[in-house]
């Protein structure tokens, strides 16, 4: 990874203007520019960054700029939702914020290169800024390699780490010369070996994923048991097994969980040295990694126990160690802002019963769909009054519900929030993770629009 003067001469570069803060903003008042894109960074189409809003916000020593962000992000949402006349939903995009996380990551995984898990948020802007953030990528399939190479990366810096693969993606990845790919069984491995016998692959080994929101271990991951069996056949088929990756499963809030897979991995790179492998050089430690502090744990509690557990069990530089933090990047990046489009009071009701139901312009067929599939509550939004006459304060029970035709699209029950009129906005923090990257267009309904801005 770069140098923080590094990565700010190629942010600027690709127009993101690091560092514009004028001297008349106040805390509050955030100034907006048009990114331009002056420069080319290498290998990142120009076009990508173009677009980009910098919200500059003063910056006031010893003051957390993040209410400042948030402010600027909510104010540009709701400025561009009237001039554009959005009817559903707009999301928008910080890019800078992406290269904090990069710099967060940095500070708390000093030995760990991170591959961004694409399939959290598969958007062209988010991969270019990483690429030029020094940010490596796993991919899970062919587009998703495409697209990590359209962004800048180099076939090297991309994992195709999805231990069940397509036969023409194999073959894709062969023919981009993207060579690292994991694996979980001996089908895979003959797969493999006919299709891209030079592939360098990667063993995946089961995880306790008991203590994470979501489970992967249940499909993916080779038992200890049979890790002998499965480097032996590698062998046999002359294919080339550099390391041992794992996944403790999608929002881990248990570190030892990172503990006991290393502890495995450890066990696993023994194993290929009494087998007569070439020693493994590639340790994958997967995704898992909390998007904000804000949970039951935080960055640095894990990275404490990670890093000790890396030093004691990995010690020295012979063993290159990546990760694939999904969540980790894109949840804090991405913030929503969905229109009320209709208003029902309910005039017969129960104790029980909301006395108003909301419905708003983006839903779980949507990017809301991280209710279902990432079990995300999201948290109560902002509200933002769409006229300038205000909002007005009183607050009711409300049910808020998506645009489509379907009782299931429920994004609250029975919560507080202030008055609305159809129109208004509801703003939503935190909606990047596993949100768009798996929305809908069921009942015709748009998808939601994307902006991109840089918080500065
Ligand atoms: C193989 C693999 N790597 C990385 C990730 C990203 O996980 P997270 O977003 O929890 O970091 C996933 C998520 O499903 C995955 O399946």
């Amino acid at each position: 990874m770069q140098s923080d003067h590094a990565l700010q001469q190629r942010a600027a570069h690709v127009g993101l203007q690091l560092g514009m803060d004028s001297a008349d903003t106040s805390s509050t008042e955030c100034q907006v520019g048009r990114g331009s894109s002056p420069g080319h960074l290498p290998g990142v189409p120009n076009s990508r960054m173009e677009g980009v809003t910098t919200l500059s916000c003063k910056s006031v020593q010893g003051k957390d700029m993040t209410a400042e962000w948030r402010d600027a992000i909510q104010q540009h949402l709701v400025k561009n939702g009237l001039a554009r006349d959005t009817p559903n939903a707009l999301m928008a995009i910080d890019v800078a914020q992406l290269e904090r996380q990069a710099g967060k990551w940095r500070a708390n995984f000093p030995r760990v290169q991170p591959f961004y898990a694409v399939k959290s948020l598969p958007d062209p802007v988010v991969l270019s800024t990483l690429v030029a953030s020094g940010v490596n990528f796993d991919c899970a399939s062919s587009a998703e390699i495409d697209a990590a190479l359209e962004a800048g990366a180099t076939p090297e810096r991309i994992i195709f780490a999805n231990p069940v693969k397509f036969p023409g993606d194999i073959k894709h990845a062969r023919e981009v010369g993207v060579r690292k790919m994991t694996f979980d069984n001996d089908d895979e491995l003959e797969k493999v070996a006919t299709i891209f016998p030079d592939a360098e692959v990667v063993l995946r080994i089961v995880t306790d994923d008991s203590k994470s929101v979501c489970r992967l271990s249940n499909k993916y991951g080779a038992a200890i048991e049979d890790c002998s069996f499965l480097l032996e056949r590698a062998k046999e088929l002359r294919l080339k097994v550099i390391g041992v990756s794992f996944h403790v499963g999608s929002g881990s809030s248990e570190p030892t969980a990172f503990v006991d897979a290393l502890r495995n991995a450890r066990k696993v790179f023994d194993i290929a040295i009494e087998l007569g492998l070439s020693p493994f050089r590639l340790l994958d430690i997967g995704g898992g990694f909390p998007g904000d502090d804000d949970g039951v744990i935080t960055t640095k509690e894990i990275a404490d126990v990670v890093n000790a557990a890396l030093d004691q069990l990995f010690p020295g530089n012979d063993v290159e160690i990546i990760s694939e933090p999904g969540r980790f990047f894109s949840h804090s990046s991405a913030t929503l802002a969905a229109r009320v489009i209709a208003r029902r009071k309910v005039r017969t009701r129960t104790e029980e019963d909301p006395e108003v139901l909301y419905y708003i312009g983006d839903g779980v067929y949507g990017s809301f769909n991280c209710m279902l599939y990432d079990h995300y509550t999201p948290a109560l939004p902002e509200m933002v009054p769409a006229n300038e006459s205000g909002l007005d304060r009183r607050v009711l029970q409300t049910r808020v519900f998506g645009p489509t035709c379907d009782g299931l699209d429920t994004i609250y029950d029975n919560v507080p929030l202030p008055h609305l009129d159809i129109g208004d906005f509801m703003v939503f923090r935190n909606m990047g993770a596993y949100t768009i990257a798996a929305s809908s267009r069921f009942n015709g309904i748009n998808r939601t629009e994307v902006t991109y801005v840089s918080t500065q």
